[in-house]
């Protein structure tokens, strides 16, 4: 694709950053501290993602989170950045009525709208004294008619502070960090966590570690080199659903950012093989960088469409398990997501005709991908699941693939039994399938497994020691036996009726 002609004005407006040469920080000739250099940077970082999640909600297309994008690889200040996005956002309204009502921002900067949001955010709110750079140096000198029009703002909504215009949001979430057991076992990390902060295991998932609302481990050293990974309680039960044993061969379909990819490989003691299915080359960079971190050496990383990985190509004649995490709207982590500080959420609630046709065609595509993960021949365990709350998204895909599940020798299997909280009950097995609450367990998730050969053991507990089955292993072998038979030519007859 050719890339747009920058304009004149754009490239008058594009700013050179500052210098940091024999040891001088200077902007335009102005020396800097590490404070002032650092804040200039973390503005320019915070606009960027803002613009990707405005332009996002706007479309209401499914971005990444907030989180995701400035905890990705290419961002410096991580904690910095993510503050001012997430402050922005919050006086988003204020920022643009004071900046509509001053009329302060000319042709030049308003095509870096994103930029004087952040900017207007530390002029009237945030921190004055770190800012320099041309785009503030304009604002600053406006600062008197910014001033003004908050004034204003206040009084005509009848309020005294800024505060009392901002909706508050009670995220009290407890946090969870998964230990990866490629690096260390979760009593050594326990133990090292718990001199720093309240710790305790997770009652369910044996690799979980919990903490308290608000605590921030974001900048601890062992996030930083990839002991432990922040992932919540729900996206950690998907990789501990399916269970894949050491030396097994497993697809990861969808795999980016990877955070399940390398929890299968930790699963698996480091042994067999896990490929792990990318599309989107941003996000492929990311897997990468998270596979590299996890240590997780029997990951072979693939920027390819899942759909284009054919279940015929001998590569793929020994995958015993899918994990498939498809594209969603994401609406189960809205509030992890911090849509609730997005321009569009003011019409939450509410499905408009382009919501209906956005969730329909990641329907059809979740299906799609459902399918296809079906017929890989050696293929035992399929787990398919979403951060969506939406029926259309996930009971639905499984009720609408289940009778072609069944032809080839699929059957709906228990997610983690010891879970209260089941499926919508509009397909047969519902009971079978779980669900996470966004209110109760403050994020909503969806996981569905399909098995076939034989009876498994699918409880966590054996799933993460690496049992296969209660069953006598004569037996077990034998009915596998018998049951591989059955089902090739199964297969064969399917494939060959489809070919037809
Ligand atoms: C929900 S995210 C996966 C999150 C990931 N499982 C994790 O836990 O870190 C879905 C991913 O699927 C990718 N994707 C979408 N369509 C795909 C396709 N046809 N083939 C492979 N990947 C695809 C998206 O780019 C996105 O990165």
């Amino acid at each position: 694709m050719r890339r747009r002609k920058k304009s004149k004005s754009e490239n008058a407006a594009a700013e050179k950053p500052p210098n940091k040469s024999a040891g001088t920080k200077s902007l335009a000739g102005k020396r800097l501290t590490n404070a002032q250099r650092s804040a200039y940077f973390s503005r320019r970082e915070a606009a960027k993602v803002l613009r990707t999640v405005l332009q996002g909600d706007s479309r209401r297309l499914a971005v990444a989170s907030i989180k995701s994008l400035v905890y990705g690889p290419s961002v410096r200040n991580k904690r910095a950045t993510y503050a001012l996005v997430c402050e922005t956002l919050k006086h988003l309204s204020i920022i643009k009525d004071v900046l509509g009502a001053s009329n302060v921002l000319t042709g030049k900067w308003k095509r870096q709208e994103e930029l004087m949001y952040i900017v207007t955010y530390d002029i009237l709110f945030g921190q004055e004294d770190a800012l320099v750079g041309d785009a503030e140096k304009f604002l600053l000198l406006r600062k008197v008619a910014l001033q003004s029009a908050l004034a204003r703002l206040l009084v005509r909504r009848g309020v005294k502070k800024v505060n009392e215009l901002i909706t508050p949001h009670d995220s009290q979430k407890c946090r969870y960090v998964r230990v990866n057991t490629l690096k260390m076992d979760v009593d050594s990390a326990l133990i090292e966590l718990m001199k720093q902060y309240k710790v305790v295991k997770d009652d369910m998932i044996p690799d979980l570690l919990v903490c308290p609302p608000g605590t921030d481990l974001h900048d601890h050293p062992f996030v930083k080199t990839g002991i432990v990974f922040l992932q919540g309680k729900a996206s950690s039960m998907v990789a501990a659903s399916l269970g894949p044993k050491p030396g097994w061969e497993v697809i990861d379909a969808c795999a980016a950012p990877g955070n399940k990819t390398v929890h299968l490989a930790a699963l698996m003691n480091g042994k067999g093989k896990v490929i792990a299915c990318e599309l989107d080359k941003g996000r492929f960079k990311y897997l990468k960088h998270t596979v590299e971190l996890a240590g997780a050496t029997n990951v072979h990383v693939m920027h390819d469409d899942f759909l284009n990985l054919s279940p015929e190509d001998p590569l793929y004649s020994k995958v015993r398990a899918i994990l498939l995490d498809p594209s969603c709207s994401g609406s189960g982590t809205a509030l992890d997501r911090l849509d609730h500080l997005l321009p569009s959420s003011a019409n939450a609630g509410t499905h408009d005709a382009l919501d209906m046709d956005r969730l329909q065609k990641l329907a059809n595509f979740q299906k799609k991908a459902l399918e296809h993960a079906l017929r890989f021949p050696a293929v035992e365990r399929i787990v398919y699941s979403t951060c969506s709350i939406h029926q259309i998204e996930n009971e639905d895909v499984i009720s609408s693939l289940l009778p072609f599940a069944t032809s080839c020798g699929f059957e709906l299997e228990m997610v983690l039994p010891q879970w209260p909280h089941r499926g919508l009950p509009v397909v047969a097995g519902s009971e079978k399938l779980l669900r996470t609450d966004p209110v109760k367990d403050k994020e909503g998730f969806f996981i569905a497994m399909f098995a076939r050969a034989g009876k498994e053991d699918h409880s966590v507990k054996s799933q993460m020691e690496g049992n296969t089955s209660s069953r006598p292993r004569r037996t077990r072998r034998r009915s596998n036996l018998f049951f591989k038979m059955f089902r090739t030519m199964r297969y064969a007859k399917l494939y060959s009726a489809k070919k037809r």
